[in-house]
């Protein structure tokens, strides 16, 4: 079966991962590669429905990793999977890793029920080269207060990111093959440069 490739970026909000999707696209553009930049949650018209409901409406923890998975069950099958069939690089602002960083880390949901909802949802698809761009909490609290309209997890107190954090950096130690680092506290141009050399091997 020809496959795609799959890229993800993570990272605590504020760690600026957004600044860097398009930059990444044209990266591959250049070298003939067809690339549709896509997000969690979000990605398809329901689940961009699902994503303002999850960002703006107060909800249990449970309904919120339900629906978190619910909206990438849709972004898997109606755009992921046939993109990645076609040969194209898909490269999604936020996946699965952010669901055990936010609700397992930040909410204290058991990582067992996510394990779940994960082989259900994905089965063995797994990004092929996840980017965690990762930023000191001054930082990312710094450009979190200067967000002009938050959004509800935006809004969450230092402690909460701190743990989404934390849970993101176990993440990346359990699956070092896949997961890489990014020091996000640099310019632009020295994070460019470390992605540069994160994606060389797939280019
Ligand atoms: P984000 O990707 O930061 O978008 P923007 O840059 O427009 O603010 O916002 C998505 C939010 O959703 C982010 O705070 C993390 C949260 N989220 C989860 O809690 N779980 C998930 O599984 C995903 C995909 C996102």
């Amino acid at each position: 079966m020809s496959r795609g490739l799959f890229i993800t970026l993570e990272g605590v909000d504020g760690a600026g991962k957004s600044t860097h999707i398009d930059w990444m696209a044209e990266r591959f553009r250049a070298r003939g590669r067809v690339v549709r930049c896509t997000r969690e949650p979000g990605g398809t018209p329901l689940g961009e429905r699902l994503r303002a409901l999850l960002l703006n409406e107060a909800m249990h923890p449970d309904t919120e990793a339900l629906l978190m998975f619910a909206a990438r069950r849709e972004h898997l099958v109606r755009v992921i999977e046939p993109a990645l069939a076609a040969g194209e690089v898909v490269i999604s602002d936020r996946f699965t890793d952010a669901s055990f960083a936010y609700q397992c880390g930040g909410r204290g949901l058991p990582e067992a029920r996510l394990e779940v909802l994960e082989s259900w949802v994905q089965g063995a698809l797994q990004p092929d080269l996840t980017l965690l761009f990762d930023v000191d909490h001054e930082i990312a609290q710094a450009r979190r207060d200067a967000v002009r309209d938050p959004d509800r997890f935006e809004r969450e107190d230092p402690q909460f990111h701190a743990r989404v954090r934390a849970a993101y950096l176990r993440r990346a130690e359990r699956f070092p093959e896949r997961i890489r680092r990014v020091d996000a506290n640099q310019p632009v141009e020295a994070v460019r440069r470390q992605i540069e050399t994160l994606i060389a091997p797939w280019l």
